[in-house]
């Protein structure tokens, strides 16, 4: 059978959330320090912000971006980090064995995320933090009242509240290598309190859950213990969840390409069991479809072996072609289940595992950037349906069980409306050796712009002296067969 793809661009599947394109920015490695905040670079504003990467975020429009850490955070007390900067404390940093200087803190993060034009999304200290603190926090960046940490906000130099709309309740406070480490029991208890009491100081914030996988007992556990009545109100709000979205984590990487790029079909079918937990404790616990969906927040995504890795982390990935196809199959893979997408971050924005590199002297935009780029762009408004025939690879896969759960063709697609009436059609071919001719169905005959991102092998990568992968623009008329050549990725926009 030769391969075909049936685009449906009438068959809206579900609403796109544009936050699936948000970002992260971890007090890690060189993502703040001599990332984002880089103070005497000539490249650097008033601020010490980066301009290079502030205009490279814009670019990329992305629409919340995820702070402090990570793992950071389960040492991180926010109050070094606001007031004058002389006064404010050096720590030792307990994630990542560093010294955090505590120069960038909360007011010059919110400051960022204004000049870049971005929402901040922020993760509470589950580690040696306590609720006092975290209520502070709150307090601090969203109150309006008359009250200590509101008023301490005005006194350094900020009369409005930041509304923080997104707060996460920890990061991976399952992994053996947090401050902290704490059962799925003692989570859930944690995490369901915390959650009370800060639904009664703002009921108007967004509350995640701590995952894992988004397919562990952990997941299940906490889902079925938090997803419960939001009780702040005398009687509780029976219309409302306390639990507003439930976070996973996968980085997926391999040596062999094929297994590499089909990887992240693992990270879809994550998505998948994580919706299936969240109904269950749904419906155990009689909260209602009043509830919205998108209830998985993705926040932590990418192509990422710390092995492998160079820099003093194992955190400065260069990535290759095959890597780019993997982040294009991750994208198709949340553009596919945008029903329950509502946010994701790609770890990270800035030199830590990252699409995007400093230097002194200025950015490096790696092969990840630019699928990143075109989905980021093009592929919003509503998903729609498409099917495709394509040859399936056979081979290893991993982890080893995405076989079992899902299938890994060679063309691997996702589509998708604008609300202007622009159909966009996303195509990774991930054979090494075969380009592919294909009849495509659905498409309005005319002028059909082609993005592509190739390279000369699936092993290229980019660097300051030479971008060997980015986008080739091009057009097509929409008629007869169009072929999706060996290792690239490719966007096809037309009007519907
Ligand atoms: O993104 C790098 C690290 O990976 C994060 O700090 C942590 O949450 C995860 O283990």
């Amino acid at each position: 059978e030769s391969p075909s793809i049936i685009v449906h661009p009438d068959y809206k599947v579900a609403k796109i959330n544009d936050n699936i394109y948000g970002g992260f920015t971890e007090h890690m490695g060189r993502c703040i320090y001599g990332g984002i905040y880089d103070p005497g670079n000539p490249l650097s504003d008033e601020n010490g912000f980066r301009k290079d990467v502030i205009e490279a975020m814009k670019d990329l429009n992305v629409p919340v971006v995820r702070y402090p850490g990570g793992n950071f955070v389960a040492t991180y007390h926010w109050l070094d980090g606001v007031g004058p900067v002389e006064n404010r404390p050096k720590r030792p940093e307990l994630a990542w064995l560093g010294l955090e200087p505590n120069t960038f803190g909360t007011d010059e993060f919110m400051k960022w995320c204004e000049v870049v034009g971005t929402e901040p999304y922020l993760c509470l200290n589950f580690g040696t933090g306590t609720l006092d603190e975290a209520l502070g926090w709150l307090e601090y960046c969203n109150s309006t009242q008359d009250t200590y940490y509101a008023n301490l906000r005005r006194k350094n130099g900020r009369e409005e509240p930041y509304n923080v709309k997104y707060w996460a309740l920890g990061n991976e406070c399952w992994g053996p290598w947090q401050v902290e480490q704490m059962t799925k029991e003692d989570y859930a208890k944690k995490a369901y309190q915390w959650a009370k009491a800060l639904k009664l100081l703002d009921p108007s914030i967004m509350l995640i859950l701590c995952g894992e996988t988004g397919y562990s007992s952990w997941d299940y556990y906490v889902l079925k213990e938090c997803v419960t009545w939001s009780v702040h109100g005398l009687g509780g709000d029976r219309t409302k969840s306390l639990i507003d979205m439930h976070s996973i984590h996968v980085y997926t990487a391999d040596k062999e390409h094929l297994a590499n790029a089909t990887a992240p079909r693992g990270a879809e079918r994550a998505i998948q069991m994580a919706s299936a937990l969240i109904d269950l404790a749904r419906i155990e616990n009689g909260v209602p479809e009043t509830v919205p969906r998108q209830t998985i927040c993705f926040d932590e995504w990418n192509v990422w072996d710390p092995v492998r890795a160079p820099g003093e982390l194992g955190a400065e990935e260069k990535y290759t072609l095959s890597d780019a196809l993997a982040v294009a199959v991750f994208l198709n893979g949340f553009i596919r289940q945008a029903k329950d997408m509502g946010m994701a971050n790609i770890a990270q924005s800035v030199n830590v595992i990252s699409p995007l590199m400093t230097t002194k002297d200025g950015i490096i935009k790696q092969t990840i950037w630019w699928p990143l780029l075109l989905f980021s762009k093009y592929m919003r408004g509503h998903s729609v349906a498409v099917n495709v025939r394509a040859p399936e690879y056979t081979g290893r896969t991993n982890p080893a069980w995405i076989r079992a759960a899902m299938e890994t063709p060679y063309l691997d697609a996702s589509a998708s409306i604008s609300d202007d009436g622009i159909v966009s059609l996303a195509v990774a071919n991930l054979s090494e050796e075969k380009d592919f001719e294909v009849a495509l169905q659905g498409v309005t005959k005319g002028e059909v712009t082609v993005y592509t991102v190739g390279g000369e092998n699936v092993d290229v990568v980019n660097t300051s002296d030479e971008e060997k992968v980015g986008i080739k623009e091009s057009s097509w008329g929409g008629e007869g067969k169009f072929t999706f050549g060996k290792h690239s990725f490719t966007l096809l926009r037309w009007k519907a």
